[in-house]
Formats: structure tokens, C-alpha cells, sequence
């Protein structure tokens, strides 16, 4: 099976497990609706992807926890969509192909919504791992890299840095923040899954956390050059609302190269796993060359 077909089907493997989770979730019918809509559309789910594969390197195999926690980890990246998209953060009415969660219901359900994904995906970690001590690891890890310190930092980063010049330093605080945080906790919650080694999980890190790195420059860079259809989002918002971006701060070269030396650094990460991690190889490669 060739790589692309591989992160096609894990990705909607996820997506199926979380539409049976939802089935079960007692909840009000109006955020019911609200709730399959937006963990409905079709997001990459790479997040929840990389639990699985990191777990699935340190193990041999994916496992239930390691299930759990990828569902876990998309909705707490989906709600923070949702509340990205709010008219009060960056105002943007497309989403995953569709109309953002306030476009298609009201501001309200959408905050709700975000609320909800929140808290369930904690609930999910507390009530569904199989051993309690795993339980709170992946519960610890992901309420401090989702957190205050964490990607909501890098949110609030983000909006106070709009129109102003920018510096790499203030760019790199926000994408740490923001979005590599959340990379680095999914590869971090497949190696507690798998019972990872502390060497084995420090390695993941550092894999997780560069390719989240430059995940977000190639977000910066595909706002630029692709379209709105090809993204699913609407195109050229960042230069519009003169975000801290890389094309804008350093230029597109330069945000390429750097986009490349972090693509680099997160190879030499997998190095101690040898070639049983060419799948994690792939992945940085494949997120380094995407097009949406
Ligand atoms: C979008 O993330 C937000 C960023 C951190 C760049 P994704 O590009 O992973 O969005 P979906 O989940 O595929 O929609
Ligand atoms: C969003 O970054 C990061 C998070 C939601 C944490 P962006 O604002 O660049 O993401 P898009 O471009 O709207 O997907
Ligand atoms: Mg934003
Ligand atoms: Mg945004
Ligand atoms: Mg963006």
C-alpha cells in the first residue's frame, strides 16, 4: 500500500471511530448537530494520526489507548478551530470545505461547541483508558500542551502580534505555542500508549515538535499561494488581517528553508528507531510537501 493511501485510511479510520463515539454521547439534540458537523467534515486528522503511528513504532502495534487518545487530541485541535474561526480571533466563514461552525449554526453554539469538544475529549481520556496511571499521563500531557502554556499562549500570541512588524522571535514563540505544542502531545500521548522508553519518548518529542514547526509554515505559506477550494479555507486571510507569518516576516525563501531544516532536524530525531521509523519518515516528508 503506497504512503498516501496508508494516511488516507488512518485518517478515516479516526473519523469512524469518532462518529461511533458520538452515537453513545448523551448530549442536547442542538449540539448533537453542531458537534457532528464540525468532527464530521473532513479535517487530515494528522494529529491523531501520529498518536497511532508513534505508538505504533514503540509497541509494534496501535492499541485501544492509543484510539482513545487520537480521538482525544482531534477534538481538542477541532475546537480549537472552532473557536479560532469566532469573528472575535480570525473571523473566517470557511472551514474544512464547509461553512465555520458560527456560519453554519450561531457564535453561541459555536463557542458552546468548542466548550463541549473540550471537555469531552478529557472526559474520553478519564473514563475510557484502560489503566488509571496511563490515564492521568495522557490527561496531564494533553491539558499542558493544549493549555495556558501551551497552544492557548500561542492563540493569544497570535491575535496580539496582528499589525505589528514582528520579529522571528515573537513568530517563533507563537508557532511553538500554538501549533507544534499540539504536534509534540500527540506524538508524546502514542508513546505513552505504546510504553515507550524515556529515551524513545524524548526522540518522539523532538520529531513531534519540529514537524508541528514547520506544519505551521507551510500553513503560513499555503494561505499565500493556494486556493481557497484547495484549502477548504478561505485563502489570503493572513495577509489581509497582517498576521506574524513567516512569508511575511522573513519571506518566502527563507520560510521555505526554514521549513526544510526543521523537516531535517525532525529526521535526525527518529534516528535511534532506525528504519522500523521510515512510516514517521514519510509522514515529515509528506506534511513538508502538502498542498492543503
Ligand atoms: C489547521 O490545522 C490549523 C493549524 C494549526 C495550521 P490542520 O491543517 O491540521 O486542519 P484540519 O484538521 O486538517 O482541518
Ligand atoms: C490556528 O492557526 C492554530 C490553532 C487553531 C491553534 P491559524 O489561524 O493559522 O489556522 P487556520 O489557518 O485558520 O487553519
Ligand atoms: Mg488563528
Ligand atoms: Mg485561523
Ligand atoms: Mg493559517
Amino acid at each position: 500500500m503506497d504512503f498516501s493511501t496508508r494516511l488516507r485510511r488512518q485518517s478515516r479510520s479516526v473519523s469512524d471511530a469518532i462518529e461511533k463515539l458520538l452515537v453513545d454521547q448523551r448530549t442536547n439534540s442542538d449540539l448533537r448537530a453542531a458537534l457532528k458537523y464540525t468532527l464530521g467534515a473532513p479535517g487530515k486528522h494528522v494529529r491523531s494520526v501520529l498518536v497511532l503511528w508513534c505508538c505504533e513504532l514503540v509497541s509494534g502495534q496501535t492499541n485501544r489507548d492509543a484510539e482513545i487518545a487520537s480521538m482525544a487530541i482531534e477534538m481538542v485541535h477541532t475546537y480549537s478551530l472552532v473557536h479560532d474561526d469566532l469573528p472575535a480571533m480570525d473571523d473566517d466563514d470557511m472551514r474544512r470545505g464547509l461553512p465555520t461552525c458560527h456560519k453554519a449554526f450561531d457564535e453561541a453554539t459555536a463557542i458552546l461547541t468548542g466548550d463541549a469538544l473540550l471537555t469531552l475529549a478529557f472526559e474520553i481520556l478519564a473514563t475510557r483508558i484502560d489503566k488509571p496511571a496511563t490515564a492521568v499521563k495522557l490527561i496531564r500531557q494533553l491539558a499542558k500542551d493544549a493549555g495556558a502554556d501551551g497552544m492557548i499562549a500561542g492563540q493569544m500570541a497570535d491575535l496580539k502580534a496582528e499589525q505589528t512588524a514582528g520579529t522571528e522571535e515573537t513568530l517563533e514563540y507563537i508557532h511553538v505555542n500554538k501549533t507544534a505544542k499540539m504536534f509534540r502531545c500527540a506524538a508524546a500521548m502514542g508513546a505513552i500508549c505504546g510504553g515507550a522508553s524515556q529515551k524513545q519518548f524524548d526522540s518522539l518529542c523532538e520529531y513531534g515538535l519540529n514537524i508541528g514547526l514547520a506544519f505551521q509554515i507551510a500553513d503560513d505559506i499555503l494561505d499565500e499561494t493556494a486556493s481557497s477550494e484547495q484549502l477548504g479555507k478561505t485563502a489570503g486571510k493572513d495577509l489581509r488581517a497582517a498576521k506574524c507569518t513567516y512569508p511575511a516576516v522573513v519571506g518566502m525563501d527563507r520560510a521555505k528553508e526554514i521549513q526544510q531544516k526543521l523537516t531535517c532536524a525532525a529526521m535526525d530525531a527518529l534516528e535511534p528507531f532506525g528504519v522500523k521509523a521510515d512510516t514517521l519518515r514519510q509522514l515529515a516528508k509528506a506534511l513538508l510537501e502538502r498542498t492543503k
